[in-house]
């Protein structure tokens, strides 16, 4: 029997098909809709007909039997088909169909043949953390983060080549009051000591300066107007700048498991705005404005007086700028077939205004522009249900963060298995903390807002990184216990199929990744994929509680061990993919 990775496109597809064999006027026009049932229902469900027939002033449940009678022998092999309501049909999944899927899955590597189709011959730029350097990387830089990584991630499982990007703010005007500052009040010792700090406090000053005298913040756009014309002085200090705080970014990446494939920074861009001048200007879509150049869009209710800034008067480039400058780079060096922009929801004016420039702009210039798209989340909120601050109202320092999470799933840990050796203990704490964290911030819908609570973050209840994490470890340890690899094929040839209700009910739930995966990337949405795993390690609970996996019977053993095994690789590899690291004791 063949079975497809996504079942869903198999009855989609023979619907369709169905639709033409039982002569249906405008047989293509007909879109199944075909979607992961309430489990009382059956496995699928296909919504479409309803939509279909209504709109032709035909009796939606009359279209629907037509398309059932019309269905090839293969579909009713596999399911039971029934149909509901005004039209509903109904696909329920033969106990032979789940079995023969999940031996058709044995392996990451046939998961990702299956999955590595929905996105192949595209590129997606994921423009994601791009914190500013001379500061401290931020809770919202860790939002996006995470959300980037596992985005990146499931595009390019899904057979997408991915360009991960890390579009580092260090050509802001920020350095202008910086190095303005650093030229006159540099402390040498607190610069080797804690250099993030030392430039966050000369930016400060630099800042509170320029505010209470107009003719420092001229000393100080100066001194941004030099480093952007290549002076070697203010050239040094920026490096410097830089260097410091992409070593101080790079620990946190490490300790996310984080790996960018290129970090062009706004800096990259700095000679290629002039075309982006040039080109706005010869097309008549940027215009003068009080010595700025801008864009106007007058048939926009806001930006038609409140205009995208694209050169500031003194001349120098912005954030407008360099990013117009990355559209056109990554269309060109990289042919993308979009970009995300990972970053706060607080943004999403700047991203309209740049969209709607960008497409003009492409239109006016006969280019194709890339589906361009700002991937929002929502803010970090405290307990207090305020943006997560210190309580002296500072940031919070990512890496205090981590070394807090960190603590407090040694605690976890440490009560739950006290057995565990000390150096393990710590080193599961390591990876639990982060990844606690790391699912916290996935398992729910990235735009709203989050709230950051330590205890339901770490904690082996609900629908958390522990849990899952220990969901795992426990399969790992009936295998470990019997001494069985569970990657090994004998399992699979020496299974029978499944029988008892709870064999059934998880073996439904396994089929059904694929459609988590798809939901999660064709919605850009990880938590899509969190609630999957979350409901799966539940089904899997079940069915452990209720039979006896280590039984006499070698049939039943084997096929038992072969739901533990996919759970395992299913649990493993959607942990994987959300850029969780997995244990096999904890
Ligand atoms: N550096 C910006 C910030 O910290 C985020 C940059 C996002 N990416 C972009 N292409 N604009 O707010």
């Amino acid at each position: 029997m063949h079975v497809s990775f996504n079942l869903a496109l198999d009855f989609d597809s023979a619907l369709r098909s169905a639709a033409t064999a039982a002569g249906f006027a405008d047989a293509e026009a007909l879109n199944p809709e075909v979607r992961v049932s309430d489990p009382r229902h059956g496995d699928y469900q296909a919504n479409g007909v309803l939509g279909y027939a209504k709109a032709r002033k035909l009796n939606p449940r009359a279209t629907a039997e037509k398309l059932v009678a019309a269905l090839p022998a293969s579909v009713r092999e596999t399911c039971d088909v029934t149909i509901a309501g005004p039209g509903f049909i109904n696909f329920t999944l033969k106990p032979a169909t789940l079995f023969a899927w999940l031996r058709a899955h044995p392996s990451i590597a046939q998961l990702r043949v299956g999955a590595a189709t929905a996105k192949r011959d595209q590129t997606w730029i994921v423009d994601y953390s791009s914190p500013n350097t001379a500061k401290q990387m931020h809770v919202g830089h860790l939002r996006s983060a995470v959300i980037g990584e596992a985005l990146a991630r499931l595009l390019a499982f899904s057979g997408a080549k991915v360009v991960r990007d890390n579009h580092i703010g260090d050509w802001g005007t920020q350095f202008g009051k910086l190095i303005w500052a650093y030229k006159r009040q540099l402390n040498t010792d607190a610069l080797s000591r804690e250099p993030l700090e030392e430039f966050e406090r000369l930016y400060k000053v630099g800042n509170s300066t320029a505010e209470a005298d107009p003719a420092v913040l001229d000393e100080a756009r100066a001194e941004l107007v030099k480093l952007q014309a290549g002076d070697p002085e203010n050239l040094a200090i920026w490096k410097k700048i830089n260097d410091v705080s992409l070593a101080a970014f790079q620990r946190i990446y490490d300790q996310l498991d984080i790996r960018f494939d290129v970090a062009l920074g706004e800096s990259f861009y700095n000679d290629k705005t002039d075309q982006i001048y040039r080109e706005l200007s010869d097309l008549g879509l940027a215009v003068e404005s009080e010595g700025a150049l801008v864009v106007f869009h007058p048939e926009h209710p806001r930006f038609k007086e409140q205009p995208l800034i694209i050169r500031k008067r003194d001349g120098a480039a912005n954030y407008a700028s360099t990013d117009l400058a990355t559209i056109l780079y990554r269309f060109e060096h990289f042919k993308a077939t979009g970009a995300l922009y990972v970053v706060d929801k607080r943004q999403s004016d700047h991203f309209d205004q740049l969209f709607l420039t960008a497409q003009k702009w492409f239109a006016a210039s006969h280019r194709t522009l890339p589906h361009l798209e700002h991937i929002d989340f929502g803010t970090v909120l405290g307990e207090d249900n305020k943006p997560l601050k210190t309580r002296s109202g500072e940031n919070i320092k990512l890496r205090d963060l981590l070394t807090e999470a960190e603590a407090r799933a040694l605690a976890l840990v440490s009560e739950r298995s006290p057995d565990i050796p000390a150096e393990e203990r710590a080193e599961i704490a390591r990876l639990v903390g982060v990844a606690s964290v790391q699912y916290a911030d996935l398992s729910q819908n990235r735009s709203s807002d989050y709230l950051f609570a330590w205890d339901k973050m770490i904690s082996l209840e609900g629908n958390t990184a522990a849990y899952l994490l220990y969901a795992v470890a426990r399969i790992h340890s009936i295998f470990r216990k019997l001494g069985i690899d569970p990657t090994a094929g004998e399992l699979d040839t020496a299974a029978t199929p499944l029988e008892t209700a709870e064999e059934l009910t998880l073996a439904r739930k396994l089929v059904k990744f694929s459609n988590a995966l798809d939901s999660a990337v064709t919605q850009l949405r990880p938590h899509f994929l969190c609630l999957y795993l979350y409901e799966l390690a539940g089904d899997f609970s079940g069915f452990y509680n209720a039979d006896k996996v280590a039984v006499e019977d070698p049939a039943i053993r084997a096929r038992r061990l072969l739901l533990c095994a996919r759970t395992l690789l299913l649990l493993e590899t959607g942990l994987n993919l959300l850029g969780l690291r997995t244990l096999r004791r904890m």
